[in-house]
C-alpha cells in the first residue's frame, strides 16, 4: 500500500488504525479501544490496556526465540571499550537490577531519577524501572547541579541512579560531586542513591545513602514485570521552555510502546534482527525513542556510542560502527555530519570501511541544511532522510516512510506528515493559511498515541503552553510552511527556544543566570547563527551605573557562572557590554532583530521601536566578535 493510502486510512479510522497498530505490543490484557477523550482537550490512549514496557522491550524477544540475539552493543572509542548483551542476559541483568531497587522501597509510580553518561547500564537502569511500573527521569550529563537539583525538585525522585564518572574529550566529568551539589541545593531528598562504579573514576559513596551497582543487587530476588495501566507514566523528560523552570514531559505507556513500535519498520525500514543506531544520548528524547525503547521493543539490536563524531579517535567513527557492527539504519543530528564534514570533506574516511549494511541515514533535532545532505547522499550513496519531531511528540511528526513508500526527497524539507498528525499552518488568529503561507505550525487535536499526555505536575502550564493559543490544536512552537505537494518545511521558532548542536536551550533560563550576576543591569541572549552548530548562544549585557571593572573580566565571570549555573551542553562563550538594548516603545527587547543583525541577514525595521539607533551600536557591538559582517 502506498503512503497516501495509508496515511488516508489512519484519517477515515483513526481507532481502527491505532487498535491495528497496538496488535505489536504484547498486553497483559488488551485495551478495549485506542483513544480516551472523555477529558478533552486532555487526551489518553490504550487507558484500559495492562502492559510492562519492559517486558515487550526484552522478555518477550527472550521468550520468542531471539533470547541469543544481541540486544546492546557497547561502543565506546573514548574508553577503548567494547561489549555485547544478548537478550537473555539483558533480562536477567535488567531482572535482578529490578529486584534490588524494589527490596529499597522503589515501587509502580515512584520516580527515579537516572544520571548516566552512554553505558549501557543507562539502558539497563531505565528498563529496570520500567519493568516495576516506577517512572524514570533521565538528566542529560552536560547539566550542571543546578539543573540537576531543579528536576530532583520537581519530579521528587525514591531514589537516584548515577555513574561515578563521564568520559568527555580531554576530560572525565565527575558526576558524583554533581549528583551530591545537587542534593545538597534540592528541597527533597532521595532516600538512597546507586552508583555505577566506572574504571576511569572510583567515586566517594555517602555510607547509608549510596550503594554500589553490584553490591546492592548481591543475594536479592530478581523481579518480574508489573504491569501497568496504558496511561501510567513510563518516563518524564525534561526539556526547555521560555522560562528557566524546565518542562516535564510525560510519556504513558501503552501509546509510547505502539507508536515507536510502529516506526521502526514504517519509518525507519527495520525489520527485527537488524542493526539499528541512533548516535544520540539517553538525556535526550532521541535516546530514550531511538537508542532505547523502539529498537528493543521491535526485536532490533541497538548501539550505545560513547563518542563523538570526530576526534574520537576520527572522523571516520562513525563510519568504522557502521562497518562493524552491520548497521542497518542509521540516526544522528546534522551538526555531527557537519563537523565530520569538515574534517573530511572528501570523504577519504568513508572509503576505507565497507558501508554495504547500511540502507537509510536519518536526520532530526535540527533543520538539517541542503547542504549536509547533499554530501552525506553523495558520499554514503543511500538516501538521507530529514525527519522533524521535538521532545514533546516523542516520534516523528514528519518523516519520508521508508518502510511504507519512499517519498521523492525535497532538500530543506523534512517531508511530510505522519498518520496520527493532521498539521497545519495556523495565522497568528489561528486560522489555517492558504497553501504556502507562512505561519505558526500546529496540530490538530488529539495528538496520536506517544505524544505527551501532559506535564509533569503542571497540567494548567501544559494547557497554556500548548493549547491555549489556538484553542483545538497543539502548538509546536516552530514556524514554517506547507507546499502544494503536502511537504513541510520548518524554518523557525516562535518562541525563546535555540537550538545548539541538535541540543534544545531556552535563553530565556541563559538570561535569569545572566542578570543573577551583582552587576548586570538588564540582558538579552540571542542565538546566532553558526556554522558548525546551527546555532549559538550570545549575551548581551548593560552593566549597572559605577561599574568601573573591566568588562573583559564580568564577561569572564558571565561565561563561567552559565557553565557552573546549567552547564557545559548550554555552548555559552561569548558576552558583550552594551549600553543599551533595542526595545519597543512598551519596553520588549528586539532580540529577533538583533538575531538578524548578528547574521547579516536583511531586516524590517520594527514599527514600534522606541530608539532606532541602539541598533547601530549594537551592530558595532557585534562586530567586535566578528559578527554583523
Ligand atoms: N556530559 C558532560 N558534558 C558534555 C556532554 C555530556 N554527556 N555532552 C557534551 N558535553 C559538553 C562538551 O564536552 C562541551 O564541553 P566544552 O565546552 O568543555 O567543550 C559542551 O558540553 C558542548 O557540547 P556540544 O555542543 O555537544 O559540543 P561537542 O563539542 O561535545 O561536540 C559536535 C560537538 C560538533 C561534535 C557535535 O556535532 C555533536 O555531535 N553534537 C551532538 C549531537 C547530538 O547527539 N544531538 C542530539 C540530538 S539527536
Ligand atoms: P527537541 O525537543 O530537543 O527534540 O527539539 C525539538 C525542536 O528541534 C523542534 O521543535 C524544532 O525546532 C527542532 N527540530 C527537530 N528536528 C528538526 C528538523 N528535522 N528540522 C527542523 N527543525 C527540527
Amino acid at each position: 500500500m502506498g503512503f497516501t493510502r495509508v496515511y488516508e486510512a489512519w484519517k477515515n479510522d483513526p481507532e481502527t488504525f491505532w487498535m491495528q497498530a497496538a496488535e505489536g505490543i504484547d498486553w497483559v490484557k488488551k485495551p478495549s479501544k485506542a483513544l480516551f477523550d472523555d477529558n478533552a482537550p486532555l487526551y489518553e490512549w490504550f487507558k484500559d490496556g495492562q502492559v510492562n514496557a519492559c517486558y515487550n522491550a526484552v522478555d518477550r524477544h527472550v521468550e520468542n526465540g531471539r533470547a541469543d540475539q544481541t540486544a546492546i552493543i557497547y561502543d565506546s572509542p573514548i574508553t577503548h571499550t567494547k561489549r555485547e548483551i544478548t537478550f537473555l542476559e539483558l533480562r536477567d541483568r535488567v531482572a535482578s537490577l529490578a529486584g534490588a531497587l524494589r527490596a529499597k522501597g522503589v515501587e509502580k509510580g515512584d520516580r527515579v531519577l537516572i544520571y548516566m553518561p552512554m553505558v549501557p547500564e543507562a539502558l539497563e537502569a531505565m528498563l529496570a524501572c520500567a519493568r516495576l511500573g516506577a517512572i524514570h527521569s533521565v538528566v542529560f550529563g552536560g547539566f550542571a547541579a543546578n539543573e540537576l537539583a531543579v528536576r530532583i525538585d520537581d519530579a521528587k525522585p525514591k531514589a537516584i541512579i548515577a555513574a561515578s564518572c563521564g568520559v568527555e574529550p580531554g576530560r572525565v566529568v565527575h558526576y558524583k560531586p554533581l549528583l551530591d551539589g545537587a542534593i545538597d541545593l534540592a528541597t527533597h531528598k532521595p532516600d538512597f542513591c546507586v552508583v555505577l562504579q566506572r574504571e576511569q573514576e572510583v567515586a566517594k559513596l555517602i555510607e547509608g545513602r549510596d550503594f554500589n551497582w553490584h553490591g546492592f543487587q548481591h543475594g536479592i530476588a530478581p523481579a518480574e514485570c508489573v504491569p501497568v495501566s496504558g496511561d501510567h507514566p513510563a518516563y518524564i523528560l525534561y526539556t526547555s521552555g521560555t522560562t528557566g523552570a524546565p518542562k516535564g514531559v510525560v510519556r504513558s505507556t501503552g501509546g509510547h510502546l505502539v507508536a515507536l513500535n510502529w516506526t521502526m519498520k514504517n519509518v525507519y525500514n527495520v525489520d527485527p534482527g537488524e542493526v539499528f543506531w541512533a548516535a544520540s544520548d539517553v538525556g535526550w528524547v532521541v535516546g530514550h525513542s531511538y537508542i532505547c525503547y523502539g529498537p528493543l521493543v521491535h526485536g532490533n539490536t541497538t548501539i550505545v556510542f560513547e563518542g563523538k563524531p570526530i576526534g574520537t579517535p576520527d572522523a571516520g567513527t562513525f563510519w568504522r560502527v557502521i562497518s562493524e557492527h552491520k548497521v542497518a539504519s542509521f540516526f544522528t543530528a546534522p551538526t555531527a555530519f557537519r563537523a565530520v564534514k569538515r574534517e573530511d570533506p572528501t570523504g577519504e574516511f568513508i572509503k576505507k570501511y565497507d558501508l554495504s549494511c547500511l540502507k537509510t541515514v536519518y536526520l532530526a533535532g535540527e533543520r538539517a541544511d541542503p547542504d549536509t545532505i547533499t554530501w552525506a547522499q553523495e558520499k554514503l550513496n543511500v538516501p538521507v532522510i530529514d525527519h522533524w519531531w521535538q521532545t514533546e511528540t516523542g516520534w516523528a511528526i514528519a518523516a519520508n516512510p521508508m518502510g511504507i513508500e519512499k517519498l521523492p526527497v525535497k532538500l530543506g524539507s523534512p517531508s511530510v506528515a505522519m498518520p496520527g498528525y493532521d498539521v497545519q499552518i495556523l495565522d497568528e488568529g489561528g486560522h489555517p493559511m492558504p497553501t504556502g503561507g507562512f505561519g505558526a505550525i500546529a496540530i490538530k487535536l488529539p495528538l496520536p498515541p506517544g505524544t505527551l499526555p501532559t506535564l509533569w505536575n503542571a497540567e494548567k502550564r501544559f494547557m497554556s503552553s500548548y493549547l491555549e493559543h489556538f484553542p483545538g490544536y497543539y502548538e509546536t512552537g516552530d514556524a514554517g510552511y506547507i507546499d502544494d505537494d503536502g511537504y513541510l518545511y520548518i524554518m523557525a521558532r516562535t518562541d525563546d527556544v535555540i537550538n545548539v548542536a541538535g541540543h534544545r536551550l531556552s535563553t530565556g533560563a541563559m538570561e535569569e543566570v545572566l542578570a543573577s550576576h551583582q552587576d548586570v543591569a538588564e540582558c538579552a541572549v540571542i542565538g546566532v547563527a553558526d556554522a558548525l552548530k546551527g546555532q549559538m548562544p550570545l549575551g548581551l549585557l548593560c552593566l549597572n551605573s559605577g561599574v568601573t571593572r573591566p568588562n573583559s573580566e564580568i564577561t569572564a565571570e558571565i561565561v563561567k557562572l552559565v557553565r557552573e549555573k546549567i552547564g557545559p551542553v548550554a555552548a555559552f562563550k561569548t558576552a558583550i557590554v552594551v549600553e543599551r538594548l533595542p526595545k519597543t516603545r512598551s519596553g520588549k527587547i528586539l532580540r529577533a532583530t538583533m538575531v538578524k543583525i548578528a547574521d547579516s541577514e536583511d531586516f524590517k525595521m520594527p514599527a514600534t521601536i522606541d530608539d532606532p539607533v541602539v541598533l547601530d551600536e549594537i551592530r558595532v557591538a557585534l562586530q567586535t566578535v566578528g559578527l554583523a559582517q
